[in-house]
């Protein structure tokens, strides 16, 4: 493969696709990020000594500096995971996620379609933009109701998922309008290895073994669909190298459990590998307030990808989470990385004295 121009390389799923990119020796990798809270330095240490990898800090809307980027490296694609991406945050402060996620992707691809109109005939043929996006587009499903399809409308119910439909929308544009050979992925909640912990996993596995409460939204009967972050990084190279330009893939895992029955699976997994002689993790569940239009039910439709690039979830929702659990406990100190006068500000504004007291389920 061509070299790899990837925005927020340095977040979750950015990491783990330069990772798994890097070990394939699949394509060089240029990395811009703007390091905001969310990423995580030690996430790509490995890499430092790595001549295929290449770092620069900066944002997705500073045009002039993608434009340079692209000029100076050539790429032949550019794969967007620069977000804010918290839907919690979003609701507390939604101005930072219409500037990276609308403005931000705008100048992204103001910056992109200036490189793409330099290039040549057969540099133009086989250059490509990936979008990464979510299925929070497609709003909230109700029990029973198909599984999102890619031609399900839009109907998104939190500022994120209003700023990631605005944002593929402008993609969609970009294409229509400009002929830029862009890819979009709306794929379902990711989890596994260097995920910040804010999100629902790793915030329970990190509460967990701090013996801390694993504070549930509402009566936890809400229902996410979960993917392990390898199986899409594997979708993420074939749709950049085999996706139909223009097209868009929605990706899920092929599981949706109940965030209550999915945090009990956790409890379970870490008394089996973490045994505490006094309690059960089970014991640390906490029910507290509901997030604000808080989205039942996600579930993807993944028959497109499966039946046209032969893409399909290896991981089962257990072996998945053994492997997180196990990646988590053996790199405390990454996790350790995440704590910060920023991350003790957000656990307070966001569950208040929960995490401290709580009512213990
Ligand atoms: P993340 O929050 O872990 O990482 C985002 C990264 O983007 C961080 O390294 C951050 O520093 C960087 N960034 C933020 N603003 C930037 C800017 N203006 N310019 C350059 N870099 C910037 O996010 P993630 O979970 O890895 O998600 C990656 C993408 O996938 C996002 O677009 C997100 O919307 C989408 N997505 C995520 C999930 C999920 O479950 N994590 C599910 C569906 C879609
Ligand atoms: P999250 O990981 O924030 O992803 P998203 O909101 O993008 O789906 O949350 C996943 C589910 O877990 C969602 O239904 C909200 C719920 N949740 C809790 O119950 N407690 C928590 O502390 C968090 C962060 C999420």
């Amino acid at each position: 493969m061509g070299k790899i121009l990837v925005t927020g390389g340095s977040g979750f799923i950015g990491s783990n696709f330069i990772l798994y990119a890097r070990s394939q020796e699949m394509a060089e990798i240029i990395n811009l990020d703007k390091l905001t809270y969310a990423s995580n330095p030690k996430s790509l240490e490995q890499l430092k000594n790595d001549t295929g990898y290449i770092f620069q800090q900066g944002d997705i809307g500073n045009s002039t500096l993608v434009l340079s980027l692209l000029r100076q490296h050539q790429p032949q694609y550019v794969v967007n995971f620069a977000a804010e991406s918290h839907v919690d945050r979003s609701i507390f402060s939604p101005q930072e996620f219409i500037q990276t996620n609308v403005v931000g992707t705008f100048q992204l691809l103001e910056a992109v379609r200036a490189f793409y109109q330099e290039l040549l005939p057969d540099q133009k043929e086989n250059f490509r933009f990936l979008h990464i996006s979510t299925d929070e587009v497609y709003g909230s499903l109700q029990a029973g109701e198909p599984a999102f399809s890619e031609n399900t409308p839009y109907a998104p119910n939190s500022p994120y998922a209003a700023s990631k439909a605005s944002s593929d929308h402008l993609v969609r544009a970009y294409h229509h309008t400009y002929g830029l050979p862009t890819l979009t992925i709306n794929c379902s909640n990711n989890y596994g290895p260097r995920q910040f912990p804010e999100k629902l996993i790793p915030l329970m596995i990190f509460n967990a073994i701090n013996q801390k409460p694993l504070p549930i939204y509402g009566s936890g009967e809400n229902i996410r669909d979960w993917l392990y972050v390898e199986d899409h990084c594997r979708a993420i190279s074939l749709v950049l190298l085999k996706g139909k330009v223009g097209d868009t893939y929605n990706i899920g895992g092929g599981n949706q459990p109940t965030n209550l029955e999915l945090v009990t699976q956790i409890c379970t997994i870490l008394d089996e590998v973490l045994p505490r002689s006094n309690f059960s993790y089970q014991s640390l569940i906490t029910f507290v307030k509901d997030r604000p239009g808080h989205d039942y039910r996600y579930c993807v439709n993944f028959s497109k990808i499966k039946q046209t690039l032969g893409w399909e979830p290896t991981e089962t929702l257990d072996s998945g989470l053994r492997k997180t659990i196990r990646w988590y406990l053996d790199n405390l100190e990454w996790l350790r990385q995440c704590k910060s006068q920023n991350y003790d500000d957000w656990v307070v504004k966001n569950y208040g004295d929960t995490m401290g007291k709580g009512e213990s389920h």
